[in-house]
């Protein structure tokens, strides 16, 4: 599809960063589709289909996204969407040499597939989802880190089913 884009990660979970520029690519595509990775190079806290359950909530509101879950390379799963932009997110300079990593092997591994960079807004730039689960795990206020309609469901798993 020619105005499709893919957003991949791990979305373990999904922050306030990551919707910032799902919002943005949605904006500038027909159809987004965030490609959950069943397996990434993580240990995960959240299941495959619980990250895929939250991405859902988050993006109920955007009616030119999906939430897919996906597994093996990502160029096979783009392959098989029909599907040849990849969005991704550059929050800082540390961001780069993974991600320049990352995009020069996927094109090498399929070269008509295209990687294009976003930058989310600057007040999402130093969220990640490791702190978040840090913080839900020892009972802070994630609040202002994750989409409001996943604060419950985050907190719940982190504590392990303890409401606060
Ligand atoms: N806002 C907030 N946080 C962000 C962010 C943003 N805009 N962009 C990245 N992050 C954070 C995440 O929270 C995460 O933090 P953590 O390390 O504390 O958990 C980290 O940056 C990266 O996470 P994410 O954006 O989910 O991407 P990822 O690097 O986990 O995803 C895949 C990598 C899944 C896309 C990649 O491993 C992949 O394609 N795997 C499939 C196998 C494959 O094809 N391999 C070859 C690829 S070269």
């Amino acid at each position: 599809m020619r105005h499709s884009a893919i957003y991949p990660g791990t979305f373990d979970p999904l922050t306030l960063g990551h919707y910032d520029l799902i919002e943005r690519a949605s904006g500038i595509f027909d159809r987004v589709i965030v490609a959950v990775a069943e397996h990434s190079r993580k240990k995960t806290l959240f299941t495959v289909a619980e990250r895929v359950d939250l991405a859902r909530r988050a993006t109920r509101k955007l009616p030119n996204v999906v939430v897919k879950p996906f597994r093996g390379l990502l160029i096979d799963f783009a392959r098989d969407q029909k599907i040849h932009v990849l969005v991704r997110g550059i929050r800082a300079f540390s961001d780069f040499e993974y991600e320049f990593q990352m995009a020069l092997t996927n094109r090498k591994l399929a070269p008509g597939i295209e990687t294009l960079f976003l930058m989310p807004k600057e007040a999402y730039s130093y969220i990640n989802s490791s702190t978040v689960r840090e913080i839900a795990e020892r009972g802070g206020d994630i609040r202002g880190f994750v989409p409001a309609g996943l604060v419950g469901p985050i907190q719940r798993k982190c504590r392990g089913g303890r409401d606060r």
